[in-house]
C-alpha cells in the first residue's frame, strides 16, 4: 500500500513537472520601477532573459568605407534612394542588405544575373527600395521613438526575407448561427497572446486611426460611453504591447490608474509615438508595395504583411536590447536629399506659373470692366 502511494506520488510529481515545464520556473526577479506599494514593478524570469540575450546578438559590421569620391547617382543608372552615397558606401550597403535580408540567396534575391543591376525586374528589388526609404524615414522623423538605437533592416529582418513577426487583416471565422463574429474566443491566436480577446487588435490601432482610450473618470457612467467590444480590443492590443516587449503592463502604466498620463511612466509616451510610427509605416510604405506582391506574400484578404510592435522588438524592451547598429550604417539615418537642380527647376517653373497667373488676372479684370451685368448673372 505504502509503495503504491509512493509510486502514485512519484508519477503525479512527474506529470506535474511535465505540465509546468511550459511555465517559467522560479525564482523570478522583481525590479521596482515606481513608487513603493503602487505595483510598479517588473518581473523577470532569469531563464527567459538568457534566451532573449542570446536571440538579440548583433552581427559584426562590415568595415566602414570613405564617403569621398563619385556619388552613386553619377555612376549608376537607376538609383532613387541611395544616389547621394559614395560608390564605396553604396556597395557596402548592398552587401549589408544582402546579409540582413537574403543571406542565402545573395544579390540575386533582388537582381537577375546577367541582366544589368539597374533593372527593376524582381518585385523584391522594388519592395527593397520602399523599405530603404521607410527605414531612412523612421530614423529621420521618429526620433521620439527610435532615437538612441535607431533602425536598420536587421532590426526587423534578422536574416529573413520577410520578418518573422508580421500581421495581416483578420478574417472572422464562420459562425454557425449567422451572427456577426466579434473575432474573439478563437483558439490559438498569437495576435491576442492566446487570450479570449479580439484576434485582430491591429487593424483599428496600427492601420486605422483608432484611439485606445476607454476609461471614464467617475465610478459610475456619467455620459462617458465605451462599448465592451472596444474595451476588449484595447485589452488585446495591450496584451500585444506587453508580449512584444517582454514587459508587464507596469512598464508603461501605473496600475492604480491605467488611463492617467500624468501617473504613467515615460515609456508610455514613447509607446504612443511608436503606435503613430507603425501606422505611418503600414499606410505609407507597406500598403503601396501590395501592388507588386505575389499572392503567397499576402494575407487571406489579399493585403500585405504589416508591421506591429513585435516586428522590431521581438520580445525585447528595446529591439536588439538597445544595440545601435545605425551608428555603423549612418547612410540609413536620413532620406535622400531632393536633388538641388530638380528643386531649382521646380522653382523656375513655379515662378513662371505665378507670372502667367498674374497676367491672366490682370487681363480678366480689364475684360470684366467691359462686361455687362447679365453676363455675370449667367455664371451663377
Ligand atoms: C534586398 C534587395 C537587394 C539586394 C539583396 C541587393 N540589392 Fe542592389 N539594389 C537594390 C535596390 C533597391 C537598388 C536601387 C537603389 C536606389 O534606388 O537608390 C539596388 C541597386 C543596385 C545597383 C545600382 C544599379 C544601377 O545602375 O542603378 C548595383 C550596382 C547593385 N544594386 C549591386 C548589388 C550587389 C553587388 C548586391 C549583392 C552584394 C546587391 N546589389 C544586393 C536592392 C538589392
Ligand atoms: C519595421 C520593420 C522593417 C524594416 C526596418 C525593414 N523591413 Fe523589409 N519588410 C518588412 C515587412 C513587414 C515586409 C513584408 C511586407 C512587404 O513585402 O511589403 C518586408 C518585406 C521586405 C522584402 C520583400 C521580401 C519578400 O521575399 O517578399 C524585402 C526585399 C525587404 N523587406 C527588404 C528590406 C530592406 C533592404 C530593409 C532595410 C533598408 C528593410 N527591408 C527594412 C518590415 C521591415
Ligand atoms: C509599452 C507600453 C504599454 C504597455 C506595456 C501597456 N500599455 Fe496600456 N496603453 C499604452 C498606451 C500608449 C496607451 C494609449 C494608446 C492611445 O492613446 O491610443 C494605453 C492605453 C491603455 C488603456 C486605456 C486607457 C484609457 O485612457 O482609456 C488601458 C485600460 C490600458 N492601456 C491597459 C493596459 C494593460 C492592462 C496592460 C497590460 C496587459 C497594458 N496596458 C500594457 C501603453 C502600454
Ligand atoms: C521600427 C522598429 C520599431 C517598432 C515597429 C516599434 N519600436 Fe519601440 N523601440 C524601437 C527602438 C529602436 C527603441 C529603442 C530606442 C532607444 O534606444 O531609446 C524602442 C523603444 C521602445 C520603448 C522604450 C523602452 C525602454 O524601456 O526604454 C517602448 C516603450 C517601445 N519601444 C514601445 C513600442 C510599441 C508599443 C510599439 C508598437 C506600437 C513599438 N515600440 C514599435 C523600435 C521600434
Amino acid at each position: 500500500m505504502k509503495i503504491f502511494t509512493m509510486k502514485l506520488f512519484a508519477s503525479t510529481a512527474a506529470i506535474a513537472a511535465l505540465l509546468l515545464s511550459g511555465c517559467d520556473l522560479p525564482p523570478q526577479e522583481t525590479v521596482q520601477r515606481g513608487y513603493r506599494g503602487t505595483g510598479m514593478e517588473a518581473v523577470y524570469s532569469p531563464e527567459a532573459l538568457e534566451e532573449i540575450i542570446a536571440a538579440n546578438q548583433v552581427p559584426a559590421a562590415i568595415p566602414a568605407v570613405s564617403s569621398e569620391g563619385p556619388k552613386a547617382a553619377d555612376i549608376y543608372q537607376n538609383v532613387e534612394v541611395l544616389g547621394h552615397l559614395s560608390v564605396g558606401e553604396f556597395t557596402r550597403l548592398m552587401a549589408a542588405i544582402t546579409q540582413w535580408v537574403s543571406p542565402d540567396q545573395g544579390c540575386n534575391y533582388c537582381h537577375v544575373p546577367g541582366e544589368g543591376f539597374e533593372q527593376d525586374t524582381l518585385y523584391t528589388k522594388k519592395v527593397a527600395r520602399v523599405m530603404i526609404a521607410m527605414t531612412q524615414n523612421a530614423n529621420q522623423s521618429w526620433g521620439a521613438h527610435v532615437g538612441g538605437a535607431g533602425v536598420t533592416c536587421y532590426t526587423c529582418h534578422r536574416g529573413n526575407n520577410v520578418p518573422e513577426q508580421v500581421w495581416t487583416i483578420g478574417v472572422p471565422p464562420r459562425h454557425a448561427s449567422g451572427h456577426v463574429h466579434q473575432m474573439q474566443n478563437v483558439a490559438h491566436q498569437e495576435s491576442s497572446v492566446f487570450a479570449s480577446l479580439p484576434i485582430d487588435p491591429f487593424t483599428p490601432y496600427l492601420l486605422e486611426d483608432g484611439v485606445a482610450r476607454d476609461q471614464g473618470n467617475t465610478a459610475l457612467p456619467q455620459g462617458h460611453e465605451a462599448s465592451i467590444q472596444s474595451t476588449e480590443h484595447i485589452y488585446s492590443l495591450m496584451m500585444h504591447y506587453s508580449d512584444a516587449l517582454g514587459v508587464n503592463c507596469t512598464h508603461c502604466h501605473n496600475s492604480r490608474a491605467f488611463g492617467s498620463w500624468e501617473e504613467s511612466n515615460s515609456e508610455r509616451v514613447k509607446a504612443w509615438h511608436g503606435q503613430q510610427m507603425v501606422k505611418q509605416m503600414n499606410n505609407e510604405y507597406i500598403n503601396p508595395t501590395n501592388a507588386w506582391l505575389p499572392a503567397y506574400r499576402q494575407g487571406p484578404l489579399g493585403d500585405a504583411q504589416k508591421v506591429n510592435c513585435a516586428t522590431c522588438h521581438q520580445g525585447a524592451y528595446q529591439p536588439l536590447l538597445g544595440a545601435n547598429m545605425l551608428a555603423d550604417y549612418p547612410n540609413l539615418g536620413s532620406l535622400a536629399p531632393a536633388p538641388t537642380d530638380l528643386v531649382e527647376e521646380a522653382m523656375d517653373v513655379m515662378e513662371e506659373m505665378v507670372e502667367d497667373a498674374v497676367e491672366a488676372i490682370e487681363e480678366m479684370e480689364s475684360a470684366s470692366l467691359e462686361q455687362d451685368d447679365s453676363a455675370s448673372g449667367e455664371a451663377h
